[in-house]
């Protein structure tokens, strides 16, 4: 049942708290991630991986970038990350002793599940498997499984299953981190942010009617651009994509450093621009090419923290998040751009739940 919310799609953005949490449950001690999070054969994949592959579709191969920053920053392990539908159909070069990880909510995809089972040729170290439904075909058929704990989601936009996938990630990144020279106060450190973020979460879920206020802005638009940097840029990609599938409104997302190199031939007052600028560090290169953006009449949208140095002007609007760790800002942002797009579908009136053309589960090729 919806509880009383007008959508699934709210009610599952609504859960985050309480899904992360059950996601970290019996994972965490206070400072360290449980070497039992991940199984009694997992000790010996972790410790012996020198690299990873990642292959996903749609949201969860979003999930699968934004491990990538983290993998390879936090456990300067060499990560890729493909679509399962490209993957499976190439030749793929495999180093010695790469792990090869899926991600996925439903552990039936077609093509993810067919990238596992290829994969299962090619000489990988095993196979773990994140996903959302016990007993699935991908969690059968993987070596190893990291269950997030996100419930059933009914709403075919994907949005807790994908904040859990990025909280199991932490926790693989931080596990492997550890076997490979991550500090163990910066483990320490992390892992009490992990600690916070349900409470952090639903902090940023009182936003909701500044952001419902905001979405007045992108009704009437027929495009808009997602701009984002380092682990915030698969990000952008997550609030294009949610915005596309359940508004339609054409959107893209690109590294905030390409705006000059193409999109921004684009950006007029017709072409609202999106940027997901955590704190100083990344807005300081985000902000000359904002400034390139109201040049042009485009209205901005920045979702930034208190210590941005950036005020509400005329066509700028900030939206102020609580700080946050920066290893864990990635999932914080993603709930803004979640909202924005469900308030944005409802003023359009679309079927939220069930947007036209889409399945929730892409069972076929
Ligand atoms: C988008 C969405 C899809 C799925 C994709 C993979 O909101 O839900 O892009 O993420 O079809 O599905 P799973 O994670 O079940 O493999």
């Amino acid at each position: 049942s919806k509880d009383g919310y007008r959508h699934f799609m709210l009610k599952e953005i609504y859960e985050q708290p309480q899904v992360i949490a059950a996601t970290l449950e019996g994972r965490l001690s206070e400072r360290r991630v449980l070497a039992e999070s991940f199984g009694p054969q997992a000790e010996a994949l972790l410790s012996r991986a020198r690299q990873v592959h990642i292959v996903a579709c749609g949201t969860s191969y979003h999930a699968g970038l934004v491990a990538r920053y983290w993998l390879e920053k936090y456990a300067g392990l060499p990560t890729q990350v493909e679509v399962a539908s490209e993957y499976r159909y190439r030749r793929v070069v495999v180093p010695e002793d790469t792990l090869f990880v899926t991600l996925s909510q439903s552990g039936e995809t077609a093509d993810t599940l067919a990238a596992l089972r290829f994969a299962r040729e090619r000489g990988y170290l095993g196979s773990l498997a994140i996903c959302n439904v016990p007993g699935s075909s991908l969690v059968r058929e993987s070596d190893l499984a990291l269950m997030t704990q996100a419930g059933p989601e009914i709403g075919v936009a994907s949005t807790k299953a994908f904040t859990t996938q990025l909280v199991a990630l932490m926790l693989l990144t931080l596990s492997l981190g550890r076997r490979h020279g991550l500090d163990a106060a910066e483990e320490a450190r992390i892992v009490q942010a992990l600690h916070a973020l349900p409470g952090v979460v639903r902090q940023v879920l009182g936003l909701d009617a500044a952001i419902e206020a905001l979405s007045t802005a992108f009704a009437e638009k027929q495009h808009a651009l997602f701009l984002g940097r380092g682990a915030h840029y698969p990000i952008a990609l997550e609030g294009a994509l949610k915005l596309k599938e359940i508004s339609y409104i054409h959107a893209e997302a690109y590294p905030a450093g390409e705006l000059k190199h193409g999109p921004l031939a684009l950006v007029d007052s017709e072409m609202p621009v999106i940027s997901v600028a955590p704190n100083d560090e990344l807005l300081e290169k985000l902000k000359s090419n904002l400034q390139e953006v109201r040049a042009r009449g485009g209205e901005l949208f920045v979702f930034a923290d208190e210590s941005v140095r950036l005020e509400d002007t005329e066509g700028v609007h900030v939206l102020r998040l609580p700080r946050i760790d920066e290893a864990l800002a990635p999932l914080l942002y993603t709930l803004p751009l979640q909202l924005l797009s469900y308030h944005v579908a409802v003023l359009k009136g679309t079927d939220v739940d069930q947007p036209r053309n889409l399945a929730k589960s892409v069972t076929v090729e």
